[in-house]
């Protein structure tokens, strides 16, 4: 009897489980998106549509699809002057096959570039005039042959260093502090006047913490203990980007918006809403671009709730203001995210379907959140 007990009740919990599974499974963050007027996806790598589960559930979840590499330097732009869009249009071709929309990522970092790029001495004007030559070249490429495809560009990523001060990137060392002005104003003049023009950044105390353990650069971090609800300007690497954009604004520089990567770490989520509240009042938009909470392998139930509540948070933060319209996470399923390179295997889990394809508590908690925007 008590083993039948015990029987029945496995039985009854397996259920449950199932139909909690088969509820997850049954999400369409891209249908309920639609409804709410939202865009939401993900980013992605061309080769990853040669995985046969991948790109159905893709297509099922995403209105919008990041280049994660395929449109950076070194992807598009393998020497000097030479450029191969091979492996972008096959991505772009399939998003627009799909009635998607696509996030140009990005015209600017201080990595993915080629080898030649940074070995290059070239002078000011130089340095100028390639900067404005490959802005216009990809942002035309992927305007001229993909009509409407392309809404946003991050036109700068990550100009501000952990240390809140402009980032020694080969463009500012050869330009200087204009470098950014200079890329936005050639990316309106190439993309037109519709589409999005981002200023692409991270300023989660959790990473820059995590940063901290590795890098030779110093890190300027709020208080130790302080986290939760910090605003930007107990952050200073986010007041540091609250004052770049403050000026390219006053100076009718023509940006649109601010990514906030929301690449997150720590027992303590940070607080988007209290980290994004200054850009709505510069008459700008955000989006949340590149959203991942790495954990441990195992993803004991622990973890993996913190897990949605970061990811949950992050869409609430963007669900909750008019301002944000767009929410991406940094890839579709665990067996792609970047944090198993970048952590030596040791974080393999950050997105909100595990290596399988199998939704995670994290796929319901940003879904719940979609459902509230009014
Ligand atoms: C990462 C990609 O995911 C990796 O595959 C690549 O090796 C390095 O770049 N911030 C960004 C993204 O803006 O472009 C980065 O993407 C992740 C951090």
């Amino acid at each position: 009897m008590v083993h039948r007990g015990l029987l029945v009740l496995i039985a009854a919990v397996a259920g449950l489980l199932g139909t909690a599974v088969a509820a997850s499974a049954a999400i369409s963050l891209r249908h309920d998106a639609q409804r709410a007027g939202l865009r939401v996806g993900m980013a992605a790598e061309p080769r990853y549509l040669d995985d046969a589960g991948f790109a159905p559930l893709l297509a099922r979840q995403a209105n919008v699809v990041t280049f994660e590499n395929a449109a950076k330097w070194a992807a598009v732009h393998p020497s000097r002057h030479r450029y191969d869009f091979r492996a972008a249009d096959r991505l772009a071709r399939w998003a627009r096959d799909h009635g998607m929309t696509m996030r140009g990522h990005n015209l600017l970092w201080h990595l993915n570039n080629p080898a030649w790029l940074e070995a290059l001495r070239p002078t000011r004007a130089e340095a100028i005039a390639l900067l404005r030559e490959h802005i216009t070249t990809v942002v035309r490429h992927f305007r001229t042959r993909f009509p409407g495809l392309v809404r946003q560009w991050d036109v700068v990523n990550e100009g501000i260093g952990n240390d809140a001060r402009r980032r020694q990137n080969v463009w500012q060392r050869w330009i200087g502090d204009d470098y950014i002005a200079i890329a936005f104003r050639a990316t309106r003049a190439a993309a037109g006047p519709h589409v999005r023009l981002y200023y692409n950044d991270y300023v989660d105390e959790g990473i820059m913490r995590a940063a901290e353990l590795t890098s030779p650069q110093p890190v300027a971090v709020a208080q130790p203990g302080a986290a939760g609800s910090l605003s930007c300007a107990a952050v200073p690497k986010c007041r540091a980007v609250q004052q770049l954009v403050r000026g390219l604004v006053r100076r009718h520089v023509p940006i649109d918006g601010v990514g906030f990567q929301a690449h997150m770490a720590g027992d303590d989520p940070s607080d988007y809403r209290a980290l994004t509240a200054w850009v709505a009042g510069l008459g700008l938009r955000w989006a949340i671009t590149e959203a991942d909470y790495p954990i441990a392998a195992g993803a004991e139930p622990a973890a993996r709730a913190r897990q949605a509540a970061a990811l949950g948070g992050a869409a609430r933060a963007c669900v909750r203001d008019r301002a944000c319209d767009t929410f991406v996470v940094w890839g579709l399923t665990d067996r792609y995210t970047w944090w198993t390179g970048i952590s030596g295997g040791l974080l393999p889990d950050a997105l909100l379907f595990d290596a399988d394809g199998h939704a995670k508590p994290a796929l319901a908690a940003v879904h719940e959140e979609l459902l509230r925007r009014r």
